[in-house]
């Protein structure tokens, strides 16, 4: 079998899409969560990561008023806040409330962060990209929170302890399997 050509060019094939909690607060302190797939660590020095956030959203007017946002990493034990942070809009509910999140009090930034996510980052907004129907958001990471419970001995992650969630089209999935380590092919023959 060949491949075809799809006849509209979309980036719906581009896989998987990490799903992130952006966090965000108003102008009178209520805070907000949208759940993005279209995310991405962008840089490592400075250490920068980037979310696409469509220009409907209720979400994008809050960061570029603070110029920052929160990036929090739900696991698959939160798949139903996340679904649901990205069901409703934050111009009518306070999200963290409805879905029984706990914020977290930033260091640098005045968005919050989510109490129940093992990682948040703190991002302070240095580029937006405007791209027809979404908005690229780069954040620089000022501070990186993370549960000691996914940390080893020596203070580096432990990817086993870790229970990502990605999207693909329109469904949730899952990590599979481990595969090697990065460079392996320096010391393994092509099979
Ligand atoms: C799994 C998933 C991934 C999503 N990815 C994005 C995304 O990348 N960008 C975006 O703008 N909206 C995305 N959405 C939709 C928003 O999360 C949703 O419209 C949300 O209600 C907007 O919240 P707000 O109105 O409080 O800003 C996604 C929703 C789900 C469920």
């Amino acid at each position: 079998m060949g491949k075809v050509e799809i006849r509209q060019p979309t980036s719906r094939f581009f896989f998987p899409w990490p799903v992130v909690l952006v966090s965000c607060v108003d102008e009178n302190g209520k805070p907000n969560i949208i759940t993005v797939g279209a995310s991405s660590i962008c840089s490592s020095n400075p250490p920068t990561v980037g979310v696409a956030i469509g220009t409907a959203q209720y979400s994008l007017g809050l960061i570029k008023r603070t110029r920052d946002f929160g990036v929090n990493l739900p696991t698959q034990e939160l798949l139903w806040q996340a679904d649901f942070c990205g069901s409703q809009s934050g111009r009518n509910i306070n999200k963290f409330e409805a879905a029984g999140l706990t914020v977290q009090q930033p260091k640098i930034i005045e968005s919050p962060l989510i109490a129940e996510c093992p990682v948040s980052m703190e991002c302070k907004l240095i580029h937006a990209i405007s791209l027809g129907n979404h908005e690229w958001l780069i954040g620089e990471i000022v501070a990186v929170h993370c549960d000691e419970a996914i940390l080893d001995q020596r203070g580096e992650l432990d990817t086993s302890k870790v229970h990502p969630v990605f999207s693909y089209w329109a469904e949730y999935w899952s990590v599979g399997q481990r595969l090697k380590d990065w460079h392996f092919s320096r010391t393994e023959p092509k099979p």
